[in-house]
């Protein structure tokens, strides 16, 4: 297995080490090839993701990512828009998957709840992400910003349809999350994409829920939801909010994923650099654990995902309320698996 790897800013590089002994006890031919890619090359050399070193990248089974974005040293939207859209973007990542369960033993405010066990397929290439906008008259009182949302039938009938094969090999239930009510247009797309596609799947019931209530049931009723698709940006916000309530944003995975397999897929944490407790070997690696079992998976590795799951779990239900030691825990789950 060739993968690239990219630790990144903050927490990303810790959970990242952590993540690699999982994946170096499961996989004895792993060969790696790191990226210093991040805030401190871009401060040292003013490069983001040079064009020779992405197509190396592209020369690899897969991509290890741990975050990107250190607010500190680097102005915001920078190292986001510049590398890790960039990649997203030309890699063509239009599935950006990832689940949420909430394990035995997890420090979730809804633990008394039994089921909580969904998937949020995340558009990954287009909606507001695009950088189609701009600004004029800045820093008059007349300043003008724009930040345009971009929807194409092509982005969103592709991405519904992984959401219908997905929501085929589970509980068969997929549910739209939008605002149809006041984003009328792109939500025609939307709509349509699943009333369309929804033909093809004839036993995967459907609902629609707006954003706004979307976030209430996430939070009264979670275990309603089976697969979740929806654009980029309510994607982005309802998976930070699927981490708080199933234990924690230091938890959820993510595949950033070509599901046409011609580019390299990228495996992530949700969350990012955590600069407020960056350094302190505290930060919880088990986001970024998962996030190799997404990838083994992905591979075809079956078996040495279901082994990453197992040993997670394990791990959360022994875990109790003891602080975290990165490290440690990632000495644990390696020792499992
Ligand atoms: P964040 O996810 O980095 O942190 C939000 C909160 O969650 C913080 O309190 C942090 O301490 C906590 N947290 C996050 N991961 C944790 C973990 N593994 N264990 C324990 N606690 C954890 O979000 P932010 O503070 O809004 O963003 C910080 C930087 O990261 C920004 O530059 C942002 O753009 C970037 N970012 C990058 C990615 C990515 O690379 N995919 C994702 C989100 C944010
Ligand atoms: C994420 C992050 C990114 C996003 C940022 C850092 C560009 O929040 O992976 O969820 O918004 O997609
Ligand atoms: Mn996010």
């Amino acid at each position: 297995m060739k993968l690239a790897v990219i630790p990144g800013d903050g927490i990303g590089v810790e959970v990242t080490t952590e993540a690699l002994k999982v994946l170096r006890k499961l996989v004895p031919d792993l060969e790696t090839t790191e990226y210093d890619l991040g805030a401190k090359r871009y401060n040292a050399t003013g490069e983001l993701l040079p064009e020779a070193e992405l197509a190396e990248i592209r020369q690899h089974d897969a991509i290890l990512l741990g975050a990107i974005g250190d607010p500190r040293i680097v102005a915001p939207g920078v190292l986001e828009r510049g590398l890790l859209l960039n990649m997203r973007f030309q890699l063509d990542h239009h599935v950006n998957l990832r689940p949420s369960r909430l394990y035995p033993g997890s420090t979730s405010p809804l633990a008394a709840n039994p089921d909580i066990d969904f998937v949020v397929v995340r558009e990954g290439t287009e909606g507001p992400y695009t950088g189609n906008g701009g600004a004029i008259r800045v820093g008059t009182p007349h300043e003008i910003a724009t930040e345009v949302s971009i929807n194409t039938w092509f982005g969103a009938e592709r991405v519904v349809r992984y959401a219908f094969e997905l929501a085929q090999t589970r509980r068969k239930h997929l549910t739209l999350i939008h605002k149809t009510n006041v984003l009328s247009n792109a939500g025609a797309i939307w709509t349509r994409a699943i009333e369309t596609v929804g033909a093809e799947f004839p036993e995967v019931e459907t609902a629609y829920c707006h954003i706004d209530a979307a976030t209430i049931y996430m939070v009264s009723d979670p275990s309603r939801f089976d697969v979740i698709v929806t654009d980029n940006l309510f994607g982005d916000i309802i998976t930070d909010l699927a981490g708080a309530v199933t234990g924690g944003i230091g938890l959820s995975a993510s595949g950033n994923i070509d599901a046409s397999g011609t580019n390299p897929s990228m495996f992530e944490p949700v969350h990012g650099s955590a600069p407020d407790i960056a350094g302190k070997g505290i930060a919880d690696p088990t986001a970024a654990i998962s996030s190799v079992a997404l990838l083994l998976r992905h591979l075809g590795r079956d078996e040495d995902a279901a082994r990453v799951e197992r040993a997670v779990e394990a791990d959360l239900a022994a875990r109790g309320d003891a602080p975290i030691v990165t490290a440690e825990v990632g000495d644990r789950i390696t020792a499992a698996v």
